[in-house]
């Protein structure tokens, strides 16, 4: 897929510039041409030597000097209009900062400004810069400005301590890079993809709600976007993709609303919003205040419709793809979830495991469809099994 695809690596200085070392190593092997520039700050964690032998091609790290003989001049122009893909990986809040901004005072910047090829930005920092507000609005504009950011996952930082900031896993990297190459094998087709838990109010500051990240549905979205379908994600988490229509939404009601709205014209619909299956009766107009003689506060609770029951009912083209989160007798209740919501696909999860499920990067699910056995598939990242969704679907389709 990559063979002699023109790749530009940017290293920038953080720790994790050790880890892109591999990264060239994939993309060599994989036959892709790779040219990688550093920053200055880079070059104080890895030598240019290093990459250039791993990259077979001499890495650029500055702007004034020819970096071989038949060189010309203006390094940056030469390299901006040879890139198909541009990766800046690690990415420093610096270079983050600088994109945003459209500052140009090195080679990688200026590189960058210059370049009209789609651009690939892996953030890997401490976790405190990276929740820094600057970082973060940063970030935001750049996703606006159709910039796909990788965010980074969580786990052990060099510093010492846990938290959000690491490089994420090679594989993850690649399916990542992979992905802007990808055939555009759902081109034409329309999906939309709920994502998030649905928030009930129970007064104008409470509500109840779960902890789903969105995580799972964004990653459905983002693979779908870069195989070609138009992409209308409805969510109750903020969320600014490139690329893709979001609708955001807070309830059960709102989200059914927004969904039958667009369903009609649907090729693909995939529910990965965890929705709360109950709803306070009376929503509060005034801050619920306690009272000084009760311990004990009841709310009383009333069903929410089932979205996916609902608009699966009213399917005549559409392939409907449901989840099924459960914490125990796992394929049991997909099975029945199948079957009672008109479903093709449900994708069960076992939320009770640590690594799978809410709120984590990774997840491992089992493929359930009507009258064929149950596929296992292994823990992956959740752009992995997103990545492997859409492959099941085009063969699917294509049959
Ligand atoms: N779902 C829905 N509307 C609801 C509840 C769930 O559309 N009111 C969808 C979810 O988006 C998911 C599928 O139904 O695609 C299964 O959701 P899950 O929470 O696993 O199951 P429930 O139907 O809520 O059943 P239970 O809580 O009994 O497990």
């Amino acid at each position: 897929m990559l063979k002699d695809k023109h790749i530009t690596v940017y290293v920038t200085g953080g720790i994790a510039a050790y880890k892109t070392l591999n990264i060239v190593r994939k993309l060599i092997k994989q036959q892709a041409l790779v040219q990688v520039v550093m920053t200055e700050s880079a070059q104080k964690f890895i030598t240019p030597l290093t990459f250039a032998t791993l990259s077979q091609r001499p890495v650029i790290t500055d702007n004034f000097t020819p970096q071989t003989e038949n060189d010309d001049f203006i390094p940056h122009i030469k390299v901006a209009l040879w890139t198909d893909l541009a990766i800046v990986v690690p990415a420093t809040a610096n270079i983050i900062g600088k994109m945003a901004n459209g500052l140009a005072d090195d080679i990688a910047s200026t590189s960058l400004l210059a370049t009209k090829a789609p651009k690939l930005v892996f953030p890997a920092m401490n976790t405190d810069m990276y929740d820094n507000p600057a970082v973060q609005h940063n970030l935001t504009v750049l996703k606006q400005m159709n910039v796909q950011i990788v965010e980074p996952a969580t786990g052990f930082l060099a510093e010492g301590m846990t938290g959000k900031g690491r490089l994420p896993e090679l594989d993850t990297i690649m399916t990542n890079i992979e992905a802007q190459f990808n055939e555009k094998k759902l081109a034409g087709k329309k999906v939309i993809v709920t994502a998030g838990g649905t928030k009930e109010a129970i007064d104008p500051v409470r509500f109840i709600g779960n902890r789903s990240s969105g995580k799972m549905g964004f990653a459905m979205a983002e693979v779908a976007r870069d195989l070609g379908a138009e992409v209308t994600l409805i969510t109750t988490v903020t969320a600014s993709l490139p690329g893709i229509n979001v609708i955001q939404v807070q309830t059960a009601e709102e989200m059914m609303k927004q969904l039958q709205d667009v369903f009609p014209t649907a090729d693909v619909l995939i529910m990965a919003a965890a929705v709360a299956d109950f709803k306070p009766v009376n929503v509060a107009d005034q801050k619920i205040k306690k009272n000084d003689d009760e311990d004990i506060f009841t709310i009383k609770l009333t069903k929410n419709p089932d979205i996916l029951q609902n608009v699966a009912a009213t399917k005549t083209k559409q392939f409907v793809v449901g989840f099924a989160a459960e914490t125990q007798n796992l394929l049991e209740n997909a099975e029945k979830k199948l079957n009672k919501k008109n479903a093709d696909v449900i994708l069960a999860n076992n939320v009770a495991q640590a690594d799978a499920g809410f709120n984590v990067d990774t997840n491992k699910v089992t493929l359930l469809q009507k009258n064929h056995e149950p596929v296992s598939w292994p823990l992956m990242s959740k752009i992995d099994v997103a990545q492997k969704f859409w492959e099941f679907y085009i063969n699917k389709v294509e049959k």
